[in-house]
């Protein structure tokens, strides 16, 4: 594809507008229609934005035809393999990786706000026991602009990445206590001379009664499972941080908005979601007849954890997923029917007409509540989990905005409602 405008005619006027294409390092090339509503009077319409880009972007590069993801460049594969999360972290927020100063002050300061203010675990008791925790999460982490109002002057760089720190750093702390006051536990508070998958772990699980110890086949595979979730361009929860973002509103408030969107099941709700669809199975017996439902246009019925919308091939983050889970089950000396189920649904799907000719694949949700479950995480949970990692995703993009802000993000209409119409009185209605 070249890189000359390319040329609309509107024929009704005769009026004739040159669109320049937008090209960046390696995504597609981009037709740039900012002019189309001034010159021509026209505005696009794109529901689902499925062919527009809100945004450009430096952070993480997907070619979904090709299966291929890269973190600042990095492919995913190497950074599952010779990384860790607080170095993913630090890459994606500042686009390179850390020298070995770099990275211990990045840790000190991550690990130096790890607390929260002890009125936000006050603030926590008053939820019923029974709440979601994405419900708690999306409450709590709104509620962190309350606490820490004194440092939210947007418009200083320093108090931005203060936030954005304060942020990946107290999360872990946030999703733990969201677990615990479900079990009634008391408070547990972090302990810094952890790494940051243990010290999330040591939160989530130990007891006053007992001596816990993290197991390291769980923190590593916290770790892995964190990398692969850091980011993933603009979906639906990163737009949204963007766009609540553009408005000039506090990170607190945005990540709350970013919360809300991934607890969607066709979103980041998409790995409870494959779990309860696995149990509702329940035996391989049944797989051919939930792959007819799915087919079954007339049932609303899907594959969680299978299709999405840039991977129009398998999803890398799923290939490492699935070793992943193999490994942990058999670090643990586990075997998990669901693991059997999964894999015979993943076969039977790739060998479908349905599946193939809609390239269909499994995605990052199909197999990583198996590891969760493995590693005693709740369904509940689930997307928690999903949303400690994307976090680093989110304050990267908020940051970035802020670093080179476009206008408030304001999409437009087709409008389908009623043409004017007059008022008329309730007594001659009807
Ligand atoms: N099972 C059965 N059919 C499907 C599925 C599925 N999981 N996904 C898509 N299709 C069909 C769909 O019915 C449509 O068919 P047709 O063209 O005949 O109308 C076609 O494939 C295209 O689907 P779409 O809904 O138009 O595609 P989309 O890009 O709008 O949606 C998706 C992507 C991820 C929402 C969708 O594939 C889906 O609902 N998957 C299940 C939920 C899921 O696993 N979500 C996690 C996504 S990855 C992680 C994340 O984003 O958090």
């Amino acid at each position: 594809m070249s890189d000359k405008p390319v040329i609309v005619t509107d024929e009704a006027s005769g009026k004739t507008l040159e669109l320049p294409v937008v090209r960046g390092t390696e995504g597609e090339p981009t037709l740039s229609i900012k002019s189309l509503p001034k010159e021509l009077g026209y505005f696009t319409y794109d529901p689902g934005f499925t062919a527009t880009a809100s945004c450009s972007s430096a952070i993480t590069f997907i070619d979904g035809g090709k299966g291929i993801l890269r973190y600042r460049g990095y492919p995913i594969e190497q950074l599952a393999e010779k990384s860790t999360f607080l170095e993913v972290a630090y890459l994606l927020l500042n686009g390179e990786l850390p020298d070995q100063g770099e990275f211990d002050d990045f840790r000190r300061d991550i690990t130096y706000h790890t607390m929260v203010h002890e009125k936000l675990n006050t603030f926590m008791t008053g939820f019923h026991y029974d709440a979601h925790p994405m419900a708690m999460m999306a409450g709590v982490v709104g509620s962190l602009a309350a606490f820490y109002h004194d440092r939210l002057d947007m418009s200083d760089p320093a108090q931005r990445m203060l936030a954005a720190k304060r942020m990946i750093a107290k999360m872990p702390t946030i999703a733990a206590a969201c677990y615990r006051h479900h079990m009634g536990w008391p408070t547990a508070y972090p302990r810094n001379s952890l790494n940051y998958t243990e010290r999330f772990l040591d939160m989530m699980f130990s007891v006053p009664a007992e001596e816990y110890k993290v197991s390291p086949v769980a923190a590593k595979a916290f770790d892995l499972l964190f990398i692969l979730h850091a980011d993933h361009e603009q979906n639906a929860s990163t737009s949204t941080v963007r766009l609540v973002g553009s408005t000039g509103a506090n990170p607190y408030a945005s990540v709350a908005a970013g919360i809300s969107a991934l607890w969607g099941p066709a979103h980041g709700g998409a790995n409870e979601a494959v779990l309860n669809m696995l149990e509702q199975i329940g035996d391989v017996s049944r797989v051919g007849e939930f792959i007819d439902r799915a087919k079954d246009r007339d049932d609303p019925f899907r594959l969680m954890g299978f299709g999405h919308r840039v991977y129009k091939n398998y999803d890398p983050r799923a290939n490492i997923i699935r070793q992943a889970a193999h490994d942990v089950l058999a670090e643990l000396g586990r075997k998990d029917p669901l693991m059997d189920l999964a894999m015979e649904l993943e076969k039977i799907a790739l060998e479908d007409d349905y599946f193939v000719e809609k390239k269909l694949y499994p995605n990052v949700d199909f197999y990583s509540g198996i590891i969760y479950k493995a590693l005693g995480i709740p369904k509940s949970m689930f997307t928690v989990m999903f949303a400690i990692a994307r976090t680093v995703g989110w304050v990267s993009h908020w940051l970035e905005h802020h670093n080179n802000p476009t206008p408030i993000g304001r999409p437009r209409q087709v409008y389908t409602g009623p043409v004017e119409r007059d008022y008329t009185d309730i007594s001659s209605r009807g």
